[in-house]
């Protein structure tokens, strides 16, 4: 999927990536990186690792990005000790892209034993990393171990996509699009920080219910739009609190993840952090009814007789939130519809005394659960936009947007 790059205005001063190439089968897509980059007026300096321009010469990269390829440079030792200096102080971003489970490891435990791996940890820009790789050395605890340390450093993580790997495995490794690797990093860049301490508690994914040991009732949430959320308002300045529901996705660097299986685990936890919220968005997806015993061992086949399942009605956290909402938050819901959108979810506005829904037609084709992409349409008590397809982190953007505006108009002023 090519998620189109917003155009920056032309009086934008020139920004900086240096690009750190590692050695795998995705190089040659770091060169359409780069092109991406570049059209969008960032200035690209490239670092390549040896094994790297193994798969791609060093030659189309200074040919592309029109300043020198840095190499390892050990065999020069009178110039790299400034050129990797200069180039860690130039970088306005660092983006590593093909990123290997070899400099992830190096990163996080701060070995520098070549050019790029001693010239990312000079810099203090921030720092991006798309992996790719193998889906067994994806899925090695080594490296989401390795990740996670990153991730809790500050630094970006632009995760793999699922997809047919070169080395012949299907599974998650495969480089993320470029365009949304190019997209991610125009955002770091030129990210705007209109909620800077602002605290913001989003809520993503499905809950589980269980029935027996072995069984649970659960939905199609990925947790996609509500990490995008969170993954937004933190890059925006905010003090994120991600209550987040069991999903695979790595939770975005920087913010407070409180874990929740159920619908009651998530309204406990709502309700723990609510109260010190500014901004509360419930993107998660709640079962609505949990069975109304959990068997204490699987249940057995009976052969040829239905079985029933007793049923019982959960919490609404949203309603309890709304209760309790004080009028300098802003509180926003979503609604997940297959029929008569808006006016379901113009009932769960008020229902749910929220300031804002988001009303998702979850039939629509590249639209609601699990798909990187969506179309909504956001609603307050008196105003209605209907978005056009777009990615989930330009629909988080967008949220953002109009979350911004309503406590503008709320005269609510930043801490
Ligand atoms: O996670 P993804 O794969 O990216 O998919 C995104 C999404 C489709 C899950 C998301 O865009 C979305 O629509 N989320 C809301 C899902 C939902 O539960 O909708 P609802 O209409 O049933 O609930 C309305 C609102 O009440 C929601 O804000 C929900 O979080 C909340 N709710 C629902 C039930 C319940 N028991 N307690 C709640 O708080």
């Amino acid at each position: 999927m090519i998620v189109p790059l917003k155009l920056m205005s032309s009086n934008t001063t020139k920004m900086c990536v240096v690009l750190g190439v590692t050695g795998g089968i995705a190089v040659y897509k770091a060169c359409e990186i780069l092109r991406l980059l570049q059209k969008q007026g960032i200035d690209v300096y490239v670092v390549m690792t040896k094994n790297a321009c193994k798969f791609v010469s060093p030659l189309t990269f200074e040919t592309l990005s029109g300043h020198p390829v840095a190499v390892d440079t050990f065999e020069r030792p009178a110039t790299w000790e400034v050129e990797h200096i200069a180039l860690a102080k130039r970088a306005d971003l660092f983006l590593i892209a093909p990123a290997t489970a070899n400099i992830i490891g190096k990163m996080a435990c701060g070995i520098a034993d070549d050019m790029l791996s001693t010239t990312v940890m000079a810099t203090r820009a921030p720092i991006m990393l798309a992996p790719a790789m193998n889906t067994g050395m994806w899925d090695n605890p080594a490296t989401q171990q390795n990740l996670q340390t990153l991730a809790s450093r500050g630094v970006h993580i632009v995760s793999p996509a699922n997809g047919y790997l070169a080395c012949g495995d299907t599974g998650a490794g495969k480089l993320e699009d470029v365009a949304v690797i190019a997209q991610r990093a125009m955002e770091v860049l030129f990210a705007k920080r209109d909620l800077e301490g602002v605290r913001v508690m989003v809520t993503a994914g499905p809950t589980r219910e269980a029935i027996d040991p072995v069984r649970y009732i659960s939905n199609r949430s990925s947790g996609k739009m509500g990490y995008a959320i969170a993954r937004a308002a933190q890059m925006r300045g905010a003090d994120v609190t991600l209550l987040t529901g069991p999903v695979s996705l790595s939770a975005p660097q920087g913010v407070r993840v409180v874990p929740f299986t159920t619908t009651q685990d998530l309204l406990d936890a709502a309700l723990e952090y609510a109260d010190a919220q500014d901004i509360i968005i419930q993107a998660a997806a709640p079962a609505d009814y949990r069975a109304k015993e959990i068997a204490g061992q699987k249940i057995k086949k009976k052969d040829g007789e239905d079985m029933v399942l007793r049923l019982v009605e959960n919490p609404d956290v949203a309603a309890t939130i709304g209760k309790k909402k004080r009028e300098d938050q802003v509180f926003v819901g979503f609604a997940a519809e297959t029929n008569d959108v808006t006016a379901h979810a113009q009932g769960k506005l008020m229902k749910k005394n929220l300031d804002m829904i988001v009303a998702n037609d979850v039939t629509a084709p590249g639209a609601g659960f699990d798909v990187n992409t969506n179309i909504v349409t956001l609603m307050t008590r008196d105003a209605m936009r209907t978005l056009p397809l777009m990615s989930k982190d330009d629909v988080a953007g967008c949220i953002l947007d109009a979350v911004v505006s309503l406590r503008n108009e709320k005269n609510l002023k930043h801490p």
